[in-house]
């Protein structure tokens, strides 16, 4: 259905793809693999126009083309989930999912109530309810993959290209996800799918294509390809290396005595939270489960300062902190990564080397000047650690591919050596190898006695990095899970509880 031969792209100093050869075919889910910076987004994005190649050719159910813009790709019947959700976040709901293709009525104006009455029908299919009148920036990010998800099926599509749909997404909503795919499948139509998430790929994924340093390392049947292989491949290194070196491990077990170093009191946000109470003693990770909506995120940025409270109170070390600042959270000792890196942390157009050292600075200078030679070795220290691919120091953070802007932020935050961590989705995005990397740092930074508060969707990375599970619904703590009760039946079994006296949600 589609395919392209000897494709090469460089981009100024990176060549990013070279003579790639790969194929989509129809009713067949074709799993795109490798580490953050293999070239997966650039090959979709030659595929789909956004890019021009250096070389190669792009073949279309049977003939060579070359899309101009991604809009053309999409008039073709090729459509694309990117990995940076491209919708409008100013715009509804309804909008975003019919751009470029709203009903209208006679005179040519938008028929906004048919608009939205489909809308609303179509996220139902998915199992997602919102009112669809909302600017989508109301919404996290993973109701924004399924309205990304919604957009993509509802048009008349012969190839789907999904970059990462799952990375925010919780188990619930990668049923639905599965759900749409087999259905796409059955109907005869080529599904590409890239993600980090192993399990998922083997789920869902006829064939399979490796990329490596832009260089395809192998292609073939998903199921024959045994996942240490795969592994391996992906890293370039050899199946015993791998082996030895296990995936997502924590070593928990910290002092259940000491005083909380983060403690927050009855958190209390008109329509999110109602009376969130939870504790982060030094040294633990403490993680937050809960369903998409559960008030997750919310608890994080009210904790640091990111989201007014209409009461409820939040102590660092004993010491209250000045509420609804983030700046007083920050001086307080809080740091917190957020969900929506786009929108609320990196900065483009600016290096590598300053994003990481934004916000650190206020430390990293004594007597109003900078220390250069200080800045130098924690960026280095941290680039090295997280295995951040650039050019260099300097190259922009927009031209480093997702994952590796992920990991730059994260090392941002670990920068300014905070008192207490909130990560929200912490490994979203990036790959196996890079994610363990990140595992073992979150843990070294526990054991120097750093209070972390861990948010994700990934319930085998909650369940074993966390030595307590906070499990939230609704903007209200149901349970707490703690040493052997953290396991995934537990936590699931809680997430599925009804909260107690809560009242309608929706008053
Ligand atoms: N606009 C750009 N300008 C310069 N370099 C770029 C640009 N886009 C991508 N690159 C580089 O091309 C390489 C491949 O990036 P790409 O985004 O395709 O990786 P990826 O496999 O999608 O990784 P990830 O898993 O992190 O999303 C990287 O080295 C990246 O820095
Ligand atoms: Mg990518």
């Amino acid at each position: 259905m589609l395919s392209v031969s000897g494709l090469t792209k460089t981009f100024p100093g990176v060549r990013a793809l070279s003579g790639v050869d790969f194929t989509a075919r129809a009713g067949e889910v074709h799993a795109l693999i490798g580490e953050n910076g293999a070239g997966k987004s650039t090959l979709i994005k030659v595929l789909t126009g956004v890019h021009r190649p250096d070389e190669g050719e792009v073949t279309y159910d049977g003939s060579p083309v070359r899309f101009a813009t991604p809009l053309q790709a999409q008039h073709a019947g090729i459509s694309t989930i990117y990995q940076e959700v491209n919708l409008v976040p100013l715009m509804s709901v309804a909008r975003n999912l019919f751009l470029g293709r709203e009903p209208r009525g006679p005179l040519g104006l938008i028929d906004f109530r048919r608009m939205h009455r489909e809308a609303d029908a179509a996220l139902r299919e998915l199992g997602v309810r919102v009112d669809v009148r909302r600017p989508l920036r109301e919404l996290g990010v993973g109701v924004q993959q399924m309205v990304a998800l919604a957009r993509a099926v509802s048009v008349d599509a012969r190839v789907v290209i999904m970059d990462e749909p799952t990375s925010s997404l919780e188990p619930r909503e990668v049923r639905t996800l599965f759900r749409v795919i087999r259905m796409l499948r059955e109907r005869g139509i080529a599904v590409i799918y890239v993600s980090h998430r192993l399990d998922e790929l083997y789920e869902i994924c006829d064939a399979v294509t490796v990329l490596r340093d832009g260089r395809v390392v192998h292609t073939g049947r998903m199921a024959e390809l045994e996942r240490l292989r795969l592994v391996a491949l992906m890293l370039g290194r050899e199946i015993g290396e791998v082996q030895g070196e296990g995936l997502t491990k924590f070593s928990g077990g910290h002092d259940a005595e000491a005083e909380p170093v983060l403690r927050a009191e009855e958190l209390t946000v008109r329509h999110e939270l109602h009376g969130v109470s939870l504790s982060v003693r030094p040294g633990e990770v403490v993680g937050l489960g809960g369903l998409l909506g559960s008030g997750r995120s919310e608890t994080a940025k009210a904790i640091a300062g990111a989201l007014p409270t209409d009461s409820g109170r939040v102590l660092v070390a004993g010491v209250p902190v000045r509420p609804g600042s983030t700046p007083a959270a920050i001086r307080a000792g809080i740091s917190l990564l957020p969900e929506d890196r786009k929108a609320e942390g990196i900065v483009p157009g600016l290096s590598v080397r300053e994003n990481i050292a934004l916000a650190a600075l206020p430390g990293l200078s004594r007597f109003g000047l900078v220390d250069e030679g200080r800045i130098d070795r924690i960026v280095d220290t941290f680039m090295k650690r997280l295995r951040i691919k650039a050019a260099g120091p300097h190259q922009k953070v927009g031209e480093l591919s997702g994952g590796n802007q992920q990991k730059v932020l994260l090392a941002r935050w670990l920068a300014m050596q905070p008192k207490v961590l909130l990560l929200d989705e912490p490994t979203r995005g990036i790959d196996v190898g890079a994610k363990a990397e990140v595992q073992k740092l979150i843990d070294e930074l526990a054991d120097d006695g750093l209070g972390v508060l861990l948010i994700s969707s990934d319930t085998e990375e909650l369940i074993e990095g966390s030595d307590r599970v906070v499990v939230l619904k609704d903007g209200v703590v149901v349970e707490e899970l703690t040493g052997d009760a953290v396991t995934e039946d537990r936590l699931m079994r809680a997430i599925a509880t009804a909260p107690a006296g809560t009242g309608d949600p929706d008053d």
